[in-house]
């Protein structure tokens, strides 16, 4: 029987909660699909403060560099706000982000048809929305240097620094072009070329990457236009390719067009171990209630089968277990407009385990 090694670091705030709701799903897959899955639990985040006083210890890298994929909750929350940057939470994810080598970070913003009430834009707007934001996420101005607060004469200064060098922007120009391949061949490359040097160049390199890529339509857009024509018509986007700043940005408001940021899972690829985790935060607002939205977990873990393990068919039953719960009418309460059945993150979490195995 086929074995695989699954870090699950769970994190902080709804973090366990949605993870635990993931690892029923994947248990289910298993079963089904007839695999053993060997999951390895390790600290991250405030959670990693807490235990060690760092937030991504050493036993943590260990462990998630000899598994064959990350599973993430989130990481984050006041408790760890006023703490010095470099031993923040989010250091932690930057730091596994960097130590993985996952440069790509795919977003995909799909609308299921049953939610498209909860949408906040007009059912004409969204209704067959499926973008895919494939986000630059091991540069940019958020690994940038100089970066930090210094001080300038009387006064202090804060630095960050907007960098991409030639390879960096080829390496993510050819997994967008090679996604749009699979989808409708239409590539936007989002940069801000009017105002930013770095992005001058990263149009430059996209145009070149393209040269390999000519089936694949190739348009660029300003990013403050993008966010615009996002909420305008969000249906003329087929893939997006961006900065790491912008596509952090950007995915969120294509989250927003699915109905709740609680839907948008992630995948990030190109090092040998890919990481898998819901776009949103860690929600410390409603940690330990039981009512988070659990689907972008569920789906980041679908997404682990199709790109870390080459079985896209599990995606799949998973992705059809998720539409028949909603269809169904049972909704998170995040995603609940009329007439709904609200349940908790458990029984969210249980209906899609039992759709699978009623495949
Ligand atoms: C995300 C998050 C992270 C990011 C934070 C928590 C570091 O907002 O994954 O979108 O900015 O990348
Ligand atoms: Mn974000």
């Amino acid at each position: 029987m086929r074995e695989i090694t699954v870090a699950v670091l769970p994190g902080d705030g709804i973090g366990p909660e949605i993870i635990e709701q993931a690892i029923k799903v994947m248990d289910a897959v298993a079963g089904k699909f007839g695999f053993k899955i060997d999951y390895k639990e390790a600290l991250i985040g405030g959670a990693a403060i807490d235990e060690t006083g760092v937030p991504f210890p050493e036993e943590t890298k260990d462990v998630v560099l000899s598994s064959e994929a990350v599973l993430l909750g989130a990481v984050g929350g006041p408790k760890w706000d006023d703490l010095e940057f470099s031993i923040r939470p989010e250091r932690a994810l930057l730091g596994l982000r960097k130590l993985l080598n996952t440069f790509a970070n795919l977003r995909p913003a799909k609308l299921y048809n049953e939610l498209i009430d909860a949408s906040s834009l007009k059912p004409e707007i969204v209704k067959g929305v499926d973008i895919m934001v494939v986000r630059e996420l091991n540069s940019g101005i958020y690994f940038g240097i100089p970066n930090g607060v210094f001080v300038d004469g009387d006064e202090r200064v804060g630095i960050n620094t907007l960098r991409y060098k030639e390879h960096e922007v080829e390496r993510i120009a050819k997994v967008a072009f090679d996604v749009a391949r699979k989808r409708n061949k239409k590539v936007t490359s989002v940069d801000k070329a009017n105002v930013l040097e770095a992005t001058v160049l990263w149009r430059e390199v996209v145009e070149r990457v393209h040269k390999d890529f000519e089936d694949v339509e190739l348009s660029h857009m300003y990013v403050d236009n993008a966010a615009m024509q996002i909420i305008r018509w969000p249906k003329q986007f087929d893939v997006v390719v961006t900065t790491n700043m912008f596509g952090d940005i950007l995915s969120d408001a294509c989250a927003m067009l699915t109905g709740s940021l609680g839907m948008l899972p992630s995948a990030s690829i190109g090092g040998d171990i890919g990481l898998y985790e819901p776009i949103h935060g860690s929600a410390p607002d409603i940690a330990g209630q039981n009512i988070a939205n659990p689907i972008a977990t569920i789906n980041s873990a679908a997404m682990m089968f199709t790109y870390s393990f080459n079985m896209p068919e599990v995606e799949e039953v998973i992705d059809k277990a998720v539409k028949a719960v909603l269809a169904k009418g049972y909704r998170t309460k995040d995603i609940c407009s009329d007439g709904c059945k609200v349940v908790s993150t458990e029984e969210m979490g249980s209906l899609v385990r039992e759709e699978i195995e009623k495949f």
